[in-house]
């Protein structure tokens, strides 16, 4: 048995086709657990499924699903049990994020009510549809199982320029310590996890450099310098696999204590 023990436990990763998705499968197809690749992104999920399989044995597979539909998420939830039926772990990981300031003198870059619903709609909604789902079945089971949320520390700090995205990880937060409190009793685990800046995805596109770097009146080689300047006491970004990492020890039974709370892994830059 290893430290983690984490071998054929059976893990769905929302949006796991790209970015911190991918690396959470990666970290988590490392471990020996099997994962269910879920992603809008088809064909990346698909294509990570096989990687996965080829790079680190065991099996994987990819399942198209749009957390924002509740139709989708139940056949996400199938897609688990006709493969492997069961399901541990539920990473909450799908999210987006678009700039927009709260008023915009130059009636540029606003929020609108459109953006708004956007990001809630995956952000928030997303987890709630997801982890519903997810908690009905494992509240059934012997083994109950565990639901991380990926937050991030703009959850707790506040966004200049993203206040529905920093909003929307807030409400996570709430989410993660009203959840562990109804389902700790079913042993169904709830933690989240904030990270704070992070080697580039492609959350951070240039569409989505450009907008911060105009809701915060610099430019984007100023932005770009930021990440780099910002006071992180480790003195760099977060790497993918840290975060990876995170989730792998948080859904082991080495952290079999640890519930209702958001662990932050920001290098020190911000606390909860
Ligand atoms: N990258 C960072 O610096 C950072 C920091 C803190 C928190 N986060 C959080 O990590 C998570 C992943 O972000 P990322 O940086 O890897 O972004 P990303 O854009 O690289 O990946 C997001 C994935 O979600 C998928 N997705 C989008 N809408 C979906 C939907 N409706 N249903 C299912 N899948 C959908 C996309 O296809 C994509 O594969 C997000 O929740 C984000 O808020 C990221």
């Amino acid at each position: 048995m290893s430290w983690l023990n984490l071998e054929e436990k059976v893990a769905i990763v929302t949006g796991g086709a790209s970015g911190l998705g991918r690396a959470v499968c990666e970290g988590l197809a490392e471990v020996g657990a099997r994962t269910i690749v879920a992603d809008v992104d088809e064909e990346g999920a698909a294509r990570l499924a096989t990687t996965l399989k080829e790079q680190f044995g065991g099996e994987h597979i990819a399942t198209r699903t749009d957390v924002r539909s509740k139709a989708s998420v139940e056949a996400m939830i199938q897609s688990a049990l006709d493969a492997f039926g069961t399901l541990d772990i539920l990473v909450n990981n799908a999210g987006i994020n678009i700039p927009r300031l709260l008023v915009d003198p130059a009636g540029k870059e606003e929020l609108t009510e459109d953006i708004w619903d956007r990001v809630v709609s995956i952000n928030q909604k997303g987890p709630f549809l997801c982890t519903q789902a997810a908690a009905r079945l494992m509240m059934k089971s012997d083994k109950g199982g565990v639901i991380i949320n990926m937050a991030s520390e703009s959850g707790s700090e506040g966004s200049e320029g993203q206040s529905v995205y920093a909003a929307t990880k807030a409400a996570l937060y709430n989410l993660t310590r009203s959840w562990a409190k109804e389902l700790g009793k079913h042993n169904v685990r709830v933690v989240g996890i904030a990270p704070g800046i992070l080697e580039a995805t492609a959350l951070r596109s240039d569409e989505y450099e450009r907008a911060l770097a105009y809701t915060r009146g610099i430019t984007i080689e100023t932005l770009r310098t930021k990440y780099e300047e910002a006071s992180i006491p480790l003195g760099r970004s977060g790497k993918l696999s840290e975060v990876a990492g995170t989730v792998c020890f948080l859904a082991s039974e080495r952290a079999g204590y640890i519930h209702g709370t958001v662990v932050n892994v920001s290098g020190g830059k911000s606390r909860a």
